[in-house]
């Protein structure tokens, strides 16, 4: 079997490339930084005995999304891990608006052609799209990043059911953590450390979600009831709620 995870090269992209290793299945890895690929490439292939290729995109121009696909399109993935993304937090007025743009190009854009092309092109198999427990929640303070993986969760719920409709042997799942111990913090620029999950136990559940054939996975029991909870809560309570929090991550400690 083979599989593609983007943004493979750090983080859970790169924790859920090594639990898909350890079930022997060969890998396509892609990211921007080629030196942490062709490491992970070496430590999976001694460790695994399987193949692992690697590619650099920058997967916010449209244009490598096409050539991704172009260069991994006749590997017959069964499995595409759409990973790569980014956040930024602070003021939606004081944030750079280049930067936004590049995140939604990436966060929204590249999963969406990606999800298109693959979709169409594979017989079966699955797509699992990260998405965020930001998702669920309008969040000030970190207000474009949640949007964009609302985004992504509502997409990936509406086409799994979609593809159910139509009996296609394709589905299309959504990874949806709170936090998690990776670069994501400091590349969004946040400015206090706060403890979350490994990404590995995050990798851990999310291969296993789509092994029991889940339609979204909220690895961590607070993270599943949170969910829960919040559609009882008026957003009078909810906005406020998630302004102090990320606003402590705004904070320097
Ligand atoms: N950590 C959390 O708390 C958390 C919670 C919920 C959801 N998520 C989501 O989880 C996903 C992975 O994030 P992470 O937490 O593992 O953070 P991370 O450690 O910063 O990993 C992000 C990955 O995306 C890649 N990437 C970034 N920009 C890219 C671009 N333009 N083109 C191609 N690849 C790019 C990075 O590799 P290069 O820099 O080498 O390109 C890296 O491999 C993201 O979609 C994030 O929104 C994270």
């Amino acid at each position: 079997m083979n599989a593609l995870v983007t943004g493979a090269s750090s983080g859970i992209g790169k924790a859920i490339a090594e639990e898909l290793a350890k079930k022997k299945i060969n890998l396509f890895l892609v990211a921007r930084r080629q030196a942490e690929l062709d490491e992970i490439k070496v430590s999976l292939e001694s460790r695994y005995g399987i193949k692992v290729f690697v590619k650099t995109f920058d997967l916010s121009t449209e244009a490598n999304c096409f050539a991704l696909f172009e260069a991994c399109k006749n590997d017959q993935l069964e499995i595409v891990i759409n990973n790569a993304g980014f956040g930024c937090i602070g003021l939606f007025e004081n944030i750079e608006l280049d930067t936004e743009l590049k995140m939604l190009r990436l966060n929204i854009m590249s999963v969406h052609i990606l999800t298109k092309l693959f979709v169409r092109s594979m017989k079966q198999g699955v797509i699992l799209n990260v998405a965020s427990m930001a998702g669920f929640i309008p969040t000030p303070n970190m207000a474009a990043y949640a949007a964009s993986k609302a985004y992504v969760y509502n997409f990936s719920e509406a086409i799994n059911y979609e593809l159910k409709r139509t009996k296609k042997k394709v589905r299309v799942l959504s990874l949806c953590p709170g936090p998690v111990n990776t670069n994501f913090a400091n590349v969004a620029g946040a400015k206090t450390e706060f403890k979350g999950m490994s990404a590995e136990k995050c990798a851990r559940i999310a291969v296993r979600g789509i092994e029991r054939h889940r339609h979204h996975i909220i690895p961590g029991l607070g993270m599943k009831l949170t969910k829960f909870f919040v559609r009882f809560l008026p957003l009078g309570i909810i906005l406020p709620m998630a302004f102090m929090i990320q606003s402590k991550k705004d904070e320097i400690s």
